[in-house]
């Protein structure tokens, strides 16, 4: 069983035996004895394979038990003391069991609240507040059932509640780290006198756009989506002037995956503001990386780059040869873009294509009729990657592969989850069940070139209540905090900086680190053992363990996030910064 099927075991477990011990109560204060004898028998087996999926988790790692292991369990040992021995005590009225049951109910329930709700890191605060919810509730119950509990006993445990509710609230509420980031504007210009220079003009507005036949009303660079694919062979410098025609939420340009300097990043409030309607933002950089990346916008990104400010970005080497295309991939207003496109290759031809993700899940691609390599992961190129048949690869929110192969005398054909969007001619195949590759064994290994890191870093991936701002929200958290309350990691110039990411929510989170591109070192606790790989978009999935490091050497504050942008708007985004 993998982790992530752990996580979702467990959760679905304790909502079992809560309910088993909530709806026992129930029964017995309504005196229907077999029935609450059966949900309590119940509750004690899911209470008991509760342990279970407790102990496995603690085993895959402590980030991923640690506030069922010291808030949960307790509780629940709790629930088992008092309901326990009551029940044995075998009552002739089943209804004077109703309160100990109850109780056992609102233990269970509080350590799912507290895995819900908070997660990782287990607090003392967060421990009171349940142990007070339980209590207060139990005493309530008391008074409604009128079971009349001595008024002694009745008045300790609102005393007990209502401490542990007051201690609970000042410890979890106290920010224990830095909150807020300080902005520091870091421009730099980059030196770019002498160069051969490519200028482009983006201007971004709403539009009107035809999807397969359709009307979509987008947010447009220069009236088109994607915007228009920007090239450049390596050397050259890049002049990218933005224009806001008239998106209200303002806009900028995010070079994804370039590892531009700072000043140039395109993150409004960390880099520069946001391009409001009417002004203008000059880009220009070295495009000193070939390779395929792509450009979007990073002002209310969640919704501008899903309605269409994204386009494509491509670096080459002086002489290209052969077919090169780019295939960047979108959902527009629920339609999929690219349109399928035919175009015959002749035999022999070199052909690369570009895959590009700019939508915000994962999605699977799979090349039929030619063998093929991936001859490169995020722009970066795998060393001897050997040549894959029948095998689909899984791309990351914004993550880009480039596939080869040397054009057949047969069609070939790429399907984007199992819908066509390139071909040289019609092919019949079923893609579906290909296995998937796994870049972390794909091509040859180099060593890695350090042994040792001056900076550790665990991101702890999981959802949870942030009550920071004006509205409470369910966030997408980092370590229990949500933006713009989760510390910045501090790193200095030339220190080798090692995350480790964890996933131990119930859904995909796709990293990304701006300015830097990061090498995987172990996933799951396994080594890496194909090319290096030097990525800057990554699934982490439920319950995955990601161990990965760069060389600190690119100043400033760059935006450390996931890129399902829906969860880094919900909180799920960091920082980090050079002191
Ligand atoms: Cu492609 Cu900060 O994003
Ligand atoms: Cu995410």
């Amino acid at each position: 069983m993998t982790t992530g099927s752990l996580l979702a075991a467990d959760l679905v477990i304790a909502v079992l035996a809560a309910a088993g011990w909530l709806g026992g109560g129930a029964a017995s204060a309504a005196r229907r004895r077999p029935l609450a004898l059966g949900l309590v028998a119940f509750a004690l087996l899911a209470t008991l394979a509760r342990a279970i999926t407790i102990i496995a988790l603690a085993r895959a790692g402590w980030w991923f038990a640690a506030e069922k292991v010291l808030i949960a369990a307790p509780l629940s040992l709790a629930a088992v003391a008092v309901a326990g021995p009551r029940l044995l005590r075998a009552p002739g009225d089943i209804r004077s069991v109703a309160v100990p049951l109850l109780f056992a109910g609102y233990a269970a329930s509080g350590g799912l609240l507290v895995t819900v709700l908070h997660g990782y890191p287990a607090s003392a605060g967060v421990g009171l507040l349940a142990v007070a919810g339980v209590l207060a509730a139990t005493t309530v119950t008391w008074r409604v059932l009128g079971a009349r509990p001595s008024p002694t006993v009745s008045r300790a445990a609102l005393a007990a509640a209502v401490a542990a509710l007051v201690t609970g609230t000042g410890l979890a509420v106290t920010p224990d780290a830095v909150t807020g980031v300080a902005h520091d504007h870091g421009y730099r210009d980059a030196r770019t006198a002498g160069e051969p220079t490519r200028r482009f003009t983006l201007t971004a507005g709403t539009a009107t756009v035809d999807v397969s036949g359709r009307d979509v009303a987008a947010w447009a660079f220069n009236g088109q989506v994607p915007g228009p694919e920007l090239t450049a062979t390596v050397g050259d410098v890049l002049e990218v002037t933005l224009r806001n025609r008239n998106i209200a939420r303002g806009v900028t340009l995010h070079w994804h995956g370039y590892d531009v300097p700072n000043s140039q990043d395109g993150v409004p409030g960390v880099t520069q503001a946001a391009v409001l309607p009417g002004q203008e933002f000059v880009y220009r950089f070295r495009a000193d990386q070939v390779g395929t990346y792509w450009y979007h916008t990073h002002a209310a990104s969640d919704v501008g780059v899903r309605k269409g400010l994204y386009g494509a970005l491509v670096v080459r080497p002086a002489p290209v040869t052969g077919v090169d295309v780019t295939v960047p991939v979108h959902t527009l207003a629920g339609l999929p873009l690219p349109a399928p496109r035919v175009e015959p290759v002749e035999a022999g031809v070199r052909v690369r294509l570009r895959l590009i993700n700019t939508d915000s899940t994962t999605h699977r691609y799979a090349l039929a009729g030619t063998p093929f390599r991936v001859a490169a992961i995020d722009g970066s190129d795998l060393r001897n990657p050997t040549p894959l048949v029948a095998t689909a690869v899984l791309i990351p929110a914004g993550g880009r592969y480039d596939l080869v192969f040397t054009a057949p005398a047969t069609p070939v054909a790429l399907s984007v989850d199992g819908r066509e969007v390139y071909a040289t001619g019609p092919v019949s195949a079923a893609t579906g069940a290909w296995p998937v590759l796994d870049p972390l064994t794909y091509g040859v290994a180099s060593p890695v070139p350090w042994a040792r890191f001056d900076r550790e870093f665990t991101l702890v991936l999981d959802r949870g209540l942030d009550l920071r701002g004006l509205l409470p929200r369910y966030a997408h958290t980092v370590n229990g905090a949500a933006d713009p309350d989760i510390p910045p990691q501090v790193v200095r110039l030339g220190d080798i900086v090692k995350f480790t990411i964890v996933n131990r929510s119930q859904v995909v989170h796709p990293w990304h680190l701006h300015g830097h591109h990061v090498l995987v070192l172990t996933r799951n606790g396994r080594p890496a053992t194909g090319s290096l790989l030097w990525l800057d978009s990554f699934d982490v999935r439920p319950g995955e363990v990601w161990e990965v490091a760069f060389r600190a050497d690119n100043p400033g504050m760059w935006a450390n996030h996931c890129h399902n942008l829906a969860h880094a708007d919900a909180g799920m985004t960091l920082h980090l910064l050079y002191s």
